[in-house]
């Protein structure tokens, strides 16, 4: 999310004249993109606004922004801060940068922090910052309505709001074009995307259209269009709230073999009182009948999850039956968290944080070893099998060296080292597992057929077979 956001302010940032540098001592302009998410996240931020801060002791002209979920959320405290920062923006004020700098450059310090029910950046053409010319993230919706107890987006960027799918679609050719291959559609509740078009809606008052052909379009309808762009372009997306994934995505995702065949399926907790009071709107049971349905519908898809240790009033008896979720669902990636209370949320106003550090710690620690075993589980089962892997460029690691490191799983291990004059490629499976390969003759983008024939914990070493459709 964050690098779509900063992706935009590029693009803002190019129109009114500035180039990206990797350096930071040639920069005129210094913007931090930041997160709210968690405590630790915030820490960051304030770590690195010290080394701004003696940049900008060294050369006082340049100008120091805070952009995003913590300018929202502390507005001109970030000001008032020791930190000498100069502007802070919201994450619907964008466009007002170019202007709120020019007048940081005259020294005036400013701030916008308006959240809008409109903006989403629809017409603006992303600068792909660091990529890999191979995937690209688009925003397709802001805000998030869901109000999650313990969750400060909804606060930090405002109301949900959905992007024209004409422009979504316009943004994937272009990418598609200009030789990326994969795309990840973004929002905080995928599935509650929703686009009416106002002029087929307005017809519709007037009695001149019949009930036939609805003028809505929802996630389904928006991945089958993206999807239909080129069968080369692999279409990701992320993230599915339980309560709103339906049968019809899944099916979309059935239909169309570029969907890749995965669903971040946040799950947060398993059981059915914690998740009420996390505000989640649905149970246990809701949520292991939608992993049955993706199971039915997609067998083999991926599913991963979010999982938040420790949430207020946890009992050891809730907690195991995260852990016993866990199991059920078979995860094959989470991301997993201890609960950090965020000011202004229902939970800090509401609810009292009151499972101790040491014991959130140690049921986190339980939960990061089950994901573990379950990770190696879900990689060990692909061993023997062939994927269709798209290639995104060298591994950061040779493959000898990821086996003397992690070989404690390295179970049929058959790989032989090949010669020098192989680069070890890196490229990542339709259910989002990386594989990382020894070849002579493949490019980033380029699909490959590989089989797998060994796993770390991460990471799947395989065997190119041929180029795809050989
Ligand atoms: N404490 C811990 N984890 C949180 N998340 C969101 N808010 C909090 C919080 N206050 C996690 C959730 C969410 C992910 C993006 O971050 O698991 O899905
Ligand atoms: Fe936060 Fe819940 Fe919205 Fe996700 S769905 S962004 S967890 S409020």
């Amino acid at each position: 999310m964050n690098v779509a956001d900063s992706e935009v302010v590029a693009s803002i940032m190019g129109e009114a004249g500035y180039q990206p540098t990797k350096n930071i001592h040639d920069a005129d302009l210094i913007l931090v993109n930041t997160c709210s998410i968690r405590e630790n996240a915030e820490q960051r931020v304030w770590g690195r606004l010290d080394l701004f801060r003696s940049e900008k002791r060294k050369r006082p002209q340049v100008v120091v922004g805070v952009l995003g979920c913590m300018a929202e959320r502390l507005k001109e405290k970030l000001l008032e801060s020791d930190k000498m920062v100069d502007i802070v923006v919201g994450p619907d004020a964008y466009r007002d940068l170019p202007m709120l700098v020019a007048s940081a450059g005259e020294g005036h310090k400013a701030v916008n922090v308006l959240l809008s029910r409109e903006e989403t950046y629809a017409d603006i053409s992303p600068v792909r910052l660091e990529s890999n010319g191979v995937s690209a993230f688009i925003s397709i919706m802001r805000g998030c309505n869901n109000m999650c107890a313990y969750c400060v987006v909804p606060y930090t960027r405002g109301a949900e709001r959905s992007r024209e799918p004409a422009t979504i679609v316009r943004e994937a050719q272009e990418i598609f074009i200009a030789g990326y291959r994969e795309v990840t559609l973004l929002g905080q509740n995928v599935d509650s995307y929703s686009w009416i078009n106002q002029s087929t809606a307005g017809r519709e008052v007037e009695g001149n259209v019949s009930a036939k052909g609805s003028s809505n379009i929802g996630f389904a309808q928006l991945l089958g269009m993206v999807a239909e762009i080129d069968p080369l372009l692999r279409v990701r997306f992320s993230t599915s709230h339980p309560k709103d994934l339906s049968d019809e995505v899944l099916e979309t995702m059935a239909l169309h073999e570029n969907i890749c065949k995965h669903i971040h399926l946040p799950v947060q907790s398993g059981n059915s009182q914690v998740l009420e009071r996390m505000n989640r709107k649905y149970d246990r049971e809701w949520y292991l009948g939608r992993v049955k349905a993706i199971n039915t519908i997609l067998p083999g898809c991926a599913v991963s999850t979010d999982i938040i240790a420790g949430f207020c009033g946890e009992t050891e008896e809730e907690h195991s039956e995260t852990l016993s979720l866990m199991k059920e669902a078979g995860f094959d990636f989470a991301y997993m968290f201890k609960y950090s209370e965020r000011p202004g949320t229902k939970a800090a106003r509401h609810l009292s944080d009151d499972v101790p550090e040491k014991v959130k710690t140690r049921r986190l620690n339980e939960i990061i070893a089950l994901q573990n075993e379950l990770s190696v589980a879900s990689k060990k089962a692909d061993i023997g099998k062939v994927f269709e892997v798209l290639v995104e460029g060298k591994a950061r690691k040779n493959i000898s060296i990821v086996r003397d490191v992690e070989s404690n799983i390295s179970a049929t291990d058959k790989m032989q080292i090949k010669s020098d004059n192989h680069t070890t490629m890196m490229g990542r499976t339709s259910g989002n597992k990386v594989v990382v390969f020894q070849t002579q003759d493949v490019k980033p983008g380029d699909y490959v057929m590989v089989r797998v024939t060994s796993a770390t914990s991460a990471t799947l070493i395989g065997e190119v077979e041929r180029l795809k459709g050989l």
